[in-house]
């Protein structure tokens, strides 16, 4: 099938170049100029493990090509998805100035029936929104079709190849059919696509991810109980999580969840839910409870220094607000260096994939080490915020000797308490004895 996808941003990126591995051809729109010249000339634009590959061999077979050109773009597609940006706005709705501009957009040059597709995470009612407008300049046929993604950053190609579902909105029975066509190489083990109204399809999405953020900040507040009641949240975590309704996945705690999708999403939802006066007190309390959440190791390193961080110096191995990624939007790792800073302390950090995003966002406020053991030196402690493969079983003889105090703030819970302490290290985690 031909199709456009416009934005080629992290979405449409990884949404263009899995369609084209299909098979189909695919032509990606940006207005940014710089950023369709690299592609073209197959430099990748954001890091995710596996997409590269498939992006290079299908530029090369011809299948993925980049314009700037939004009329040369969707001349000859079937389809054209929409995967622009949705910033929050300052009262935390989703702000549509992107999506309804270039809607508005192909109304002006749209000439034969097309499926267009919402691939970002909109609010409830957008679907109808971007018809109309549309239908301001463009009175021919063509369907408006709601098609949340449920991408993980790091697993994205993974998850957009075998997809666990897909949900498409669409109401007129000729898009369902285009729809159903275009994602059928990606169920054929079965995997159900499931079609429902535009509305029900918008709201599926952030109900998932509002859902799924429940369970952490849930989990988080488990972990806290642990604290106070000696109980060990690892265990607790399996116990419950063996319940089959409950599920195994998505049940550890940390020191909150961050990222571009959750934080927003959540708030999101509340702002649509107050829109229609609705209070969704549940969402609520998962936001504070993860606001507070980010800074849960803190009150654990000021009590281990008397309550004086001043002068003193901290290791912090990973700033991705998850790893796998070089993503730091919202990760907690900042929040704590914030913090750490504001307390007179000095910061050492290093992250494989996330350095430079930091680098760029906090300049000298922290020294960036060359790798993981460079950022212990003279250290009075380490500090975990994301769990990084390479952080799992690390040299501890090297921690030994670098660090000046055998001490360790895990927001990750990477290691076993008792091991640890065999080990001699004074060890902190989240939900677990100390
Ligand atoms: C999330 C959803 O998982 C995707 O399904 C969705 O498509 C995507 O948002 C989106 O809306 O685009 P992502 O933000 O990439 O994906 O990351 P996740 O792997 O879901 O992790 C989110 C946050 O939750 C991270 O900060 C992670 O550290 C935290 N988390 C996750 C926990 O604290 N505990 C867990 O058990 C799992």
């Amino acid at each position: 099938m031909k199709i456009a996808v416009i934005g080629t941003g992290y979405v449409g990126l990884v949404t263009g170049t899995c369609f084209a591995e299909t098979g189909n051809n695919v032509i990606c729109v940006d207005i940014d100029v710089t950023k369709v010249q690299k592609l073209t000339n197959g430099e990748i634009t954001i890091y995710e493990p596996g997409l590269e590959k498939l992006f290079l061999r299908n530029l090369k077979e011809d299948r993925l090509n980049f314009t700037t050109d939004l009329t040369e773009g969707i001349k000859d597609a079937e389809i054209i998805f929409l995967a622009l940006p949705t910033p929050p706005g300052e009262d935390g709705s989703a702000d549509l100035k992107y999506i309804l501009g270039v809607s508005e957009e192909l109304g002006k040059i749209l000439t034969d029936y097309k499926v267009i597709v919402d691939k970002s995470t909109v609010p409830v009612g957008t679907a109808a929104k971007v018809k109309a407008a549309i239908e301001k300049n463009y009175k021919g046929e063509f369907d408006v079709v709601s098609n949340p993604e449920f991408l993980r950053e790091g697993v994205a190609v993974d998850d957009f190849m075998k997809p666990d579902r897909v949900v498409i909105g669409a109401s007129s029975e000729r898009a369902r059919n285009v729809m159903g066509q275009l994602y059928a190489p990606f169920v054929r083990q079965g995997n159900p696509v499931i079609y429902m109204d535009e509305k029900s399809a918008e709201l599926t999405k952030y109900a998932a991810n509002s859902f799924l953020a429940t369970k952490i900040s849930f989990m988080n507040e488990i972990a806290q109980l642990c604290e106070l009641l000696g109980a060990d949240v690892d265990q607790v975590r399996k116990g419950v999580g063996s319940d089959e309704r409950i599920g195994r996945r998505f049940l550890f705690p940390g020191i909150g969840y961050g990222g571009s999708c959750f934080p927003k999403d959540v708030q999101a939802l509340v702002k649509s839910s107050v829109e229609v006066n609705y209070d969704f007190q549940i969402l609520n309390a998962v936001m504070d409870v993860n606001e507070k959440q980010k800074l849960h190791l803190m009150p654990k390193i000021n009590a281990y220094f008397n309550n004086d961080l001043k002068g003193k110096h901290f290791a912090l191995w990973g700033l991705a607000f998850k790893p796998n990624t070089d993503d730091i939007r919202e990760a907690p790792a900042l929040y704590m260096i914030d913090e750490l800073v504001k307390a007179g302390a000095t910061v050492s950090v290093f992250d494989p994939e996330a350095m430079n995003n930091v680098k760029k966002l906090l300049g000298d406020k922290v020294e960036y080490a060359e790798n993981q053991y460079a950022a212990l030196n003279n250290a009075d402690a380490l500090i975990i915020a994301t769990e990084w493969n390479e952080f799992r079983t690390p040299d501890f003889l090297k921690i030994v000797t670098s660090l000046k105090n055998k001490v360790i703030f895990d927001g990750r819970n990477l290691f076993e308490t008792k091991a640890i302490k065999e080990l001699g290290f004074h060890y902190e985690s989240v939900g677990r004895a100390t």
